[in-house]
């Protein structure tokens, strides 16, 4: 079974508009045309800039959140509709700084997930253990946790198929300590068995991006896993000829 790759640029609260510019234009520029497809999430303020460089070149834009209702008074939050209104395809949903900073539990991501889908955005739906889990060894259950918060949702691996997993592990994102290829071919290989226990197509067909510390030099390693089937990148998403090397070794 052969998966589109993905490269995903997570820009999360960096830049200012003139960075922002600077940064698409040179991805347009330097992007390879190439079976890897690319994503980029902006600040939400910098969503309809981006989204008009973006038109006519292959990279797709999308939100690094979005809020579970439709509208109403929710002071500060944002609709999934308004992000597709900006031109968004994509949405995060149950990034670790959302969930640690932010309180979102895994309730909360399971409804902001099913109203990404409901409003046809296709959720990237993050998931991954802390330092602490880890070292209890209990990584698959938090993993397994989180997961099956969006599998009981109603009609919940339907909604699975239409969308994009990451894993991350908290403790390698931002560090600079990237999880190794092992480490993360076995919780991968494990998300992809415990969707496979739901439907059997719908885990051959999902792509499973790895993401924490992805650079150009660790990169080739993590993608010629055979459940790795691309990278959400954080800090290397920020400059051009990195993220562009990481889409090249995607492809
Ligand atoms: P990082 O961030 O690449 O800077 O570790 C990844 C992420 O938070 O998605």
């Amino acid at each position: 079974m052969s998966r589109l790759p993905v490269v995903a640029g997570n820009w999360k609260m960096n830049g200012d508009l003139a960075f922002v510019r600077d940064l698409v234009s040179k991805l347009i520029e330097g992007l390879p045309e190439s079976d890897v497809q690319t994503l980029v999430f902006p600040p939400f303020v910098y969503l309809q800039t981006v989204h008009s460089m973006l038109s006519g070149s292959q990279i797709e834009l999308g939100a690094q959140s979005v809020d579970w209702h439709e509208s109403g008074a929710y002071t500060g939050e944002v609709a999934p509709q308004m992000v597709k209104d900006a031109g968004c395809g994509y949405c995060l949903v149950g990034h670790s700084e959302r969930r640690s900073l932010y309180g979102e539990t895994n309730g909360v991501v399971a409804k902001k997930f099913a109203a990404a889908h409901k409003a046809g955005l296709v959720p990237l739906l993050c998931l991954g253990e802390t330092l602490k889990e880890r070292q209890d060894n209990r990584t698959r259950e938090v993993v397994a946790g989180q997961l099956k918060a969006i599998l009981d949702l109603d009609k919940g691996i339907e909604a699975l198929r239409k969308a994009v997993i990451a894993y991350e592990p908290v403790w390698a994102i931002g560090t600079g300590e990237s999880a190794s290829p092992d480490q993360a071919e076995e919780v991968h290989g494990f998300i992809r068995e415990m969707i496979a226990g739901e439907d059997g197509q719908t885990a051959l067909e999902l792509r499973i991006l790895y993401g924490g510390s992805v650079n150009p030099e660790n990169a080739g390693l993590l993608f010629d896993q055979e459940n790795i089937d691309g990278a959400l990148v954080g800090g290397a998403s920020l400059k051009a000829p990195d993220f562009i090397e990481i889409c090249r070794l995607a492809g």
